[in-house]
């Protein structure tokens, strides 16, 4: 999740962007700069790494420097009057790698417009196509830099800014926040926003934009909240809202009590509920451009020779966790869609096995951090056996994608709770597309059934949306009566079984609950022993071809007196008979089911954990990422 922040006023804008960024530090991110308007020329520094390095690239006085040379950057005057309008970027790399042409602020070719960017310009391709055909000079791999030459574009028919603006806004395609200001027009900064976070704070003779209320809370509490499809005009003196054609727009001041660390959690109580939140902008990242042709999933960027993919033999899905979990999902999906076999393994079981692999085999390493020591072994010892290795991690430059053949990020931007949410669904949505791209090669699916799915997974953000918006309240009571239990037992199918042992882990991990999670069909084997009436079972029965007999696991349940908690489609009446409570998610295809149905699960452990008074984004013994074997 990159970070912005803008700046115009009176004071001198450099430090207080610095400053701004620094605020936004807890998002993540990789490479980071600043431009800043003085003299009238745009000043810029960009810099690969942590913001020190920004701040040192600032101090060497480079900043100035001209962008279009290739080398060390030449120092250049200070100006006389200090800058007192600029922008700033912390950069998590998704297009393009981790360098410093990559990082922001980008430019148009005349260096009279820069822009910084959150999020991914969907149409950019034709677009970059199109300003190359006009003769505009790309300095940057990345989707971003398209917006400063379209912007540039518009300003020369256009003649205002914010007329060049609103005309690039509407021919953008895609999931983005951005900050454009000009040479040409000194004391202004012009944002706009489509699903990315962007907020106004207001105050006296200087206002401000950031990516999150941190960005600028040491010098206002004054905020403006701009929606989506809207965009602003900052000057020193005021802040105008505007429709992209023009139309003006009222926008009440909020004031906000947060304090910093409240802030930082963009005002929810930990940052685990802030990521629970922020799933639907996470899914949306990872497959808006994958499935941006309708009918198909373009995976190009994961750079694996796609006649490989045609022609193996078997799949091998590694990794821990969670992100086991996800790759459970994977491997259903991957056999009933593109019908490869499909095989799964903890990393640190499978690497002590002397396993049998081979060269037409792809092994795939599930892991968001892309630095779990076992994993990263295991896929080691994959690619030294000769199979071709795939990493599938949410981290730009980790280990793993050093390691792999291949990389197929997902793109949930910072996860900072232990307990990984978003980076879950993540890795669930990228499973899906790279199912559905091995079908589109070996022929597997009809392709309007292809079309089908990928037009369900485009719909994915939105019902994940919904969900949390109708089901946290729900979901906070049922915990609530339940937080005293003190075993859990889970229950799942098929596709269900993975959602079943995920919710388990979450609810134990930052509970501290016992719970077990098992196959509905291997219940009556032992676990049944468990229950009695003081047993919560958590059911997951969303649509699936054996959903009766799933239904059949839970009447085993209830015979035992134990209390069903069911998690349903909607529109099914088949739960409400056979549970105590049925929890509902929005109906999609019954595969992508997956992804939904573990939403009430990760509210469910999450507000049990908060009932029982615990810091459920430090659970004790536990660390974000397991570098040791
Ligand atoms: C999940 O909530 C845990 N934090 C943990 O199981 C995690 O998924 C596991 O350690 C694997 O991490 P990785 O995805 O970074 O490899």
């Amino acid at each position: 999740m990159c970070g912005i922040v803008g700046y115009v006023g009176q004071r001198p804008a450099q430090e207080i962007l610095l400053a701004g960024l620094e605020k936004l530090e807890y998002r993540g991110y990789d490479s980071a700069g600043v431009s800043v308007l003085t003299g009238g020329e745009i000043a810029s520094v960009r810099a690969v790494g942590n913001l020190s390095k920004l701040r040192e690239a600032v101090e060497q006085g480079s900043i100035g420097s001209d962008p279009h040379e290739t080398g060390p950057p030449v120092a250049v005057a200070v100006a006389e009057e200090p800058a007192t309008s600029g922008i700033g970027h912390t950069r998590w790399a998704t297009h393009g790698r981790v360098t410093e042409s990559n990082a922001h602020p980008h430019f148009d070719t005349n260096d009279r417009v820069h822009v910084v960017v959150n999020g991914i310009v969907e149409n950019y391709l034709s677009l970059k196509q199109r300003m190359t055909d006009m003769g505009a000079d790309y300095t940057s791999e990345t989707d971003a830099e398209v917006i400063a030459h379209l912007i540039s574009h518009h300003m020369a028919s256009a003649g205002s800014l914010t007329e060049a603006v609103c005309a690039a806004y509407n021919e953008l395609e895609g999931h983005y926040a951005f900050v454009a200001m000009s040479a040409d027009e000194p004391g202004m900064l012009v944002g706009a926003r489509k699903e990315c976070p962007l907020i106004v704070g207001r105050g006296d003779g200087e206002q401000f934009l950031g990516s999150a209320v941190p960005a600028f809370l040491a010098h206002t509490r004054d905020v403006q909240f701009i929606e989506n499809g809207e965009v602003v005009v900052l000057r020193p003196g005021g802040v105008q809202f505007l429709r992209p054609d023009g139309t003006p727009l009222e926008r009440e001041i909020t004031h906000v009590d947060w304090d910093e660390a409240t802030a930082e959690k963009g005002g929810y109580e930990t940052f685990m509920l802030k990521e629970i939140h922020e799933q639907a902008d996470a899914v949306a990242e990872t497959i808006v451009d994958r499935t941006a042709r309708g009918t198909g999933i373009d995976l190009a960027e994961a750079a694996l020779d796609e006649s490989l993919l045609q022609n193996i033999d078997r799949i091998l899905i590694l990794a821990a966790g969670t992100s086991f979990h996800a790759g459970l999902i994977g491997r259903y999906a991957i056999e009933e869609w593109a019908r490869i076999p499909v095989e799964m393994d903890i990393a640190s079981e499978w690497r002590y096995r002397n396993p049998i692999v081979s060269e037409r085999e792809l092994v795939i390493g599930i892991t968001q951090s892309g630095e779990t020591a076992d994993t990263l072994a295991a896929m080691r010892l994959a690619q030294e056996r000769g199979a071709k290795v795939l990493a599938c991690t949410n981290v730009v430059g980790s280990q793993a994608t050093r390691d792999a053949d291949g990389v197929l990020y997902t793109r949930a931007g910072l996860e900072v709770s232990v307990a990984a949410t978003k980076t879950f669904v993540c890795q669930v949505a990228a499973m899906y597309l790279l199912a559905l791209r091995l079908a589109e090669l070996r022929g597997t699916m009809e392709p309007a059934r292809i079309t089908e799915l990928v037009s369900e997974i485009q719909h994915l953000p939105n019902r994940i949306t919904e969900l949390i918006d109708r089901l946290d309240a729900p979901v906070k009571a049922a915990a609530e009566r339940h937080a005293d239990s003190n075993f859990y037992l889970y229950l799942g199918r098929h596709v269900g079984r993975a959602v079943a042992l995920e919710g388990a882990l979450k609810l134990k991990e930052i509970s501290y609950i016992a719970t077990d999670a098992y196959a509905g069909g291997e219940m009556k084997h032992g676990p049944i022993a468990l229950l009695d009436e003081s047993t919560p079972v958590v059911c997951v029965a969303t649509d699936m071809p054996i959903l009766d007999k799933m239904i059949s696991n839970i009447q085993e349940v209830r015979a035992r007196g134990a209390h069903v908690i069911a998690i349903a489609t909607e529109g099914d009446d088949r739960l409400e008979p056979v549970a105590e409570e049925v929890i509902y998610v929005p109906r999609t295809d019954w595969m992508l089911q997956a992804l939904l149905a573990v939403i009430p699960l990760q509210l469910f452990a999450y507000h049990v954990a908060r009932k029982r008074g615990l810091n459920v984004d430090q659970p004790r013994n536990l660390a974000k990422t397991v570098t040791v074997e």
